[in-house]
């Protein structure tokens, strides 16, 4: 690629994060134990599908085939204490978990500024954890599974999220 094309694809993309980033809803996801890396990269997907503002995660690393390509245009932010970064940025925290304490995902009324906090994949969220959020949610299940995979779990309540603050937007399709 000669230097003038390769000069006109930096500025497109910048012109384009420019744009998504002007656009993004004020919602974002955290994910204090990112350890399975396939589930943070479809979180991550998601995130950039419904265009949210960031991506919470204790440390860098994700599968990047399950992000679709996506990671790059999404604003990831690497953190030791997500809480803690999550309450200095005024979110509101709200658990996605089963809990005693938890609220049904469609009485759920979610503030804009929304921090979607989830658990871990196989050990769930701890309740020390659950105390440190605003609000705990659960997706009301009927099978036998007693549980979903986070990542689709986190993609209901994000969609439900979007489905409360939708408003007009483009889309590059
Ligand atoms: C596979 S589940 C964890 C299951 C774990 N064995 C347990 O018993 O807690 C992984 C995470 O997905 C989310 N999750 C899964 N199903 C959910 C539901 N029905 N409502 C809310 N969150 C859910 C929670 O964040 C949970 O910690």
């Amino acid at each position: 690629m000669s230097k003038p094309q390769i000069k006109f694809w930096s500025e497109r993309r910048q012109e384009m994060k420019k744009d998504l980033d002007s656009r993004r809803l004020p919602c974002a996801v955290a994910i204090p134990q990112s350890k399975f890396v396939e589930n943070v990269g479809g979180i991550i997907r998601t995130a950039n599908a419904f265009l949210i503002q960031e991506i919470i995660l204790d440390r860098a690393v994700y599968n990047k085939a399950a992000t679709a390509g996506t990671a790059n245009w999404e604003n990831i932010q690497v953190e030791e204490d997500v809480i803690e970064y999550a309450t200095k940025k005024g979110y509101v925290k709200i658990a996605l978990e089963q809990h005693s304490r938890s609220i049904p995902l469609w009485d759920f009324e979610f503030p804009a500024n929304s921090v979607i906090v989830t658990g871990h994949e196989v050990e769930g969220m701890s309740d020390e954890m659950v105390e440190q959020c605003d609000y705990v949610i659960e997706i009301p299940q009927y099978g036998l599974v007693e549980s979903l995979n986070v990542a689709t779990a986190t993609s209901i309540a994000l969609y439900e999220y979007c489905r409360q603050h939708r408003r007009e937007t483009k889309s590059y399709k």
